[in-house]
């Protein structure tokens, strides 16, 4: 009998989700009789639910949803104390799955998750990343391109040998194709299925899964090598403050002196870092479902130091199911990836059109002397000397 509620309880769990997609899923007829997902979603948010159709299906099967039908009762042979301790985990399952989420079999926290992937998530992914083209485009029509202001000297400099640049592509291509992916992901029921249809959308997806579980290998390798050879550039030193002060005359005004990178480019290096870093621990832990748990030890451990209580928040949930953890990996994952993505396309604007000579440091690994003197006159001063046009003429 317990095998068979298990089982039961299973198709129930999948089947929720499945219909809980579908918001048109809100008259009794839909669900055979049975809850609807204006119910469940009545329920969450605390207000009465009108369960006159299970009060009255109590001890009169004839009246219950058929137990046969997707979603249907089992109206007055239900057993209440048994999905009550499915639903709170204190049911004694035994199954013939041993991973470690098997004995969880209904999940309150699905829903709320679902919910937030589904809106807030995607309303997030909207405004960042259309607002930081929005802002760019604006930044272009009212800046326009950041041009050599100097006479342009005919001589260059390397700037990026090689292998800075292998890593630096390495990662470049690789977080593209990842942002891609993802975003065909996380986007995927509410916009590419209207438009191209299941068929071409499981194509896509299925495709799209296998590309980005793959490719972040790369990123991950990449991440590594612009950590290594770029780490000695970015400390920040006391040039960044006088580079920040001014902007980095972005906005006109002179060139306020920088090393081999400006205090810019050490924000933009360190973002990518840490949340590059971030989003790769989060990607692992989806990668490896159940294996490597984030969340549950570290709101216990915010817990602990108050940190909810300085914001005026509630304690952070703790502990977490199995499907939890994932849960909030996966919010994390996209959460990170999105912001990184808005930064990194500020990056790319001005790595080409946004500002003349910069592609070249990464196309070529050469610049032109002049660019380099005005957008980092002390990296200069260290590569060709004090009076490098002196220097150029002795040689
Ligand atoms: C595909 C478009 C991209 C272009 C055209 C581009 C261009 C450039 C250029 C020209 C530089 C050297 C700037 C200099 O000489 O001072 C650079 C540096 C760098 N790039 Fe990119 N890049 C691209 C994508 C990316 C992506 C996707 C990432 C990371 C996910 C990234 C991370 C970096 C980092 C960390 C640096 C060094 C710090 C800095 O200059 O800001 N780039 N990039």
């Amino acid at each position: 009998m317990l095998r068979f509620l298990s089982l039961f309880a299973v198709i129930f769990a999948l089947a929720v989700p499945a219909a809980a997609q579908d918001t048109t899923v809100d008259s009794r007829a839909a669900t055979g009789g049975a809850q609807t997902l204006a119910d469940i979603l009545e329920r969450q948010e605390g207000l009465k639910v009108d369960d006159a159709f299970r009060s009255e299906a109590t001890g009169n099967p004839d009246v219950a949803a058929p137990g046969s039908d997707q979603l249907g009762t089992l109206g007055g042979a239900s057993d209440p104390e048994l999905w009550r301790a499915f639903r709170y985990g204190s049911a004694d399952i035994s199954t013939q799955n041993r991973g470690p989420a098997a004995t969880t079999v209904i999940q309150d926290g699905g829903m709320w998750w679902l919910e937030f992937r589904e809106g807030a998530l995607l309303q997030i992914a909207m405004y960042l990343l259309g607002g930081t083209l929005v802002a760019l485009t604006l930044f272009y029509l009212i800046r326009g391109r950041i041009k050599i202001d100097g006479e342009k000297t005919g001589r260059t400099i390397t700037r990026f040998k090689a292998f800075e640049r292998f890593g630096h592509w390495l990662l470049a291509s690789s977080f593209i194709v990842l942002g891609l992916t993802g975003l065909f992901s996380l986007i995927g029921r509410k916009v590419l299925i209207p438009l191209f249809g299941h068929e071409t959308f499981s194509f896509l997806a299925v495709g799209s899964k296998w590309v980005h579980n793959n490719i972040s290998w790369a990123f991950i390798i990449a991440l590594f090598i612009i950590f290594f050879v770029w780490v000695v550039h970015n400390i920040p030193d006391r040039t960044d403050l006088r580079w920040l002060a001014k902007a980095g005359g972005l906005f006109g005004g002179e060139h306020p002196p920088a090393k081999k990178f400006n205090a810019g480019q050490k924000l933009i290096f360190w973002a990518v870092i840490v949340l590059g870093g971030s989003i790769a621990v989060s990607g692992l832990s989806l990668l490896f479902p159940f294996e490597i748990n984030l969340f549950g030890h570290t709101f216990s451990t915010l817990n602990g130091w108050g940190v909810p209580g300085w914001f005026g928040a509630t304690e952070l949930p703790y502990p977490l199911s199995p499907q939890e953890e994932m849960q909030y990996a996966q919010l994390w994952h996209a959460l990170i990836s999105l912001i990184l993505t808005a930064i990194i396309f500020a990056h790319i604007y001005l790595g080409s059109v946004g500002m003349e000579g910069a592609f070249d440091a990464m196309g070529k690994g050469e610049v032109e002397e002049q660019w380099a003197r005005e957008h980092h006159s002390l990296w200069v001063q260290g590569v060709l000397g004090a009076d490098p046009v002196e220097k150029e003429n002795s040689k």
